[in-house]
């Protein structure tokens, strides 16, 4: 029964939301290989963190796999947004595959880092989430002297060779303010800490937050369009609560709940760099169908980046 949920609604629409510089680069080269050289097109790991956008490339003949064990030799294989380390180059060579290389350029920064603070004979500090994919790529640049921290505990818990020799780098879809603590943190244990500047945390995943910043507290309820392994998305659902307001993920329409809305007279709308623009239309024409609803839009900043295409689909 929908009933009690209809009611007069203000949406604030949080911008910048949804595709980044980096994922519809990513999107097009596979979509251009596809063009190209038709399918199957073989892509290590989710192109970009989003249920919809894979399943859409799938449907047009991109193949996705976990592992380069599954791409037969020679053929051609684009890899995800998300970087690579440089062992799984070193496959790809070995067993003559045609690699794209659709990496955020801004990832590519901080593997270029991560090459440098190592080479200069630094223990490297890598903030960022366990497990993550672009994690896994930048910490195999230096793997034997790269050390992973969440927070700033594990920071208490750190043993490096030399405390005069330590560098820190970032994830790039972390939260600005949690990422901050762990590198006060790790100033106060490595006064001579060495950086990247100040962050790698890219201008997407920080604009996005700074939208986000922006409405929440205003919203009685937020929603966060996104999969559940997109960080960025994940990371701005954890800010909206930071903030005090109740906020969900949202992957498909299906996952709105009709009882999140029963109180919410606003509701703060957003999606993570990886989510496409479609769903967020989609969400408000579900609003739409439970009362009026009035739609405001906040810029906190304006995008204009454009990466060029990777050489081989240029
Ligand atoms: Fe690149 Fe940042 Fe997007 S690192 S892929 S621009 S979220």
């Amino acid at each position: 029964d929908l009933l009690p949920m209809v009611r007069p609604r203000t949406v604030l629409l949080a911008a910048p939301r949804s595709f980044c510089a980096g994922v519809e680069r990513a999107i097009e080269a596979v979509e251009r290989a596809l063009g190209q050289w038709g399918a199957p097109l073989y892509v290590r790991k989710q192109i970009v963190h989003n249920t919809h956008v894979v399943a859409d490339l799938e449907a047009r003949g991109a193949v996705f796999v976990e592992d380069l064990e599954e791409v037969p030799d020679g053929a051609r294989v684009i890899f995800s947004a998300h970087g690579v380390s440089p062992a799984v180059h070193a496959e790809a060579g070995r067993r003559g595959l045609r690699v794209i290389d659709a990496t955020c350029p801004l990832v590519t920064k901080v593997h270029t880092e991560a090459r440098r603070f190592a080479g200069r004979g630094d223990t490297v500090v890598l903030i960022g989430h366990d497990g993550h994919e672009e994690v896994e790529g930048t910490m195999g640049e230096a793997p034997e002297h790269t050390v992973l921290v969440e927070s700033p505990d594990d920071v208490a818990d750190l043993e490096v060779p030399d405390p005069e020799r330590v560098s820190y780098l970032t994830q790039t879809t972390l939260a600005v303010d949690e990422t901050n603590a762990v590198i006060q943190a790790l100033r106060e244990r490595f006064p001579a800490l060495r950086g990247p500047g100040s962050d790698d945390i890219c201008y997407a995943t920080t604009n996005r937050q700074d939208a986000l910043r922006d409405i929440a507290e205003e919203s009685d309820l937020v929603l966060v369009v996104g999969s559940g392994n997109s960080s960025n998305s994940v990371r701005l659902m954890e800010l909206a609560d930071r903030c005090g307001t109740p906020a969900y993920l949202v992957d498909t329409i299906g996952d709105i709940r009709p009882e999140w809305l029963l109180d919410a007279g606003v509701v703060g709308l957003t999606a993570g760099a990886s989510a496409p623009p479609r769903l967020v239309e989609d969400v408000i024409a579900a609003l739409g169908g439970l009362g009026p609803i009035t739609v405001t839009e906040r810029e906190a900043a304006r995008e204009t980046l454009q990466f060029q295409l990777p050489p081989a689909v240029r």
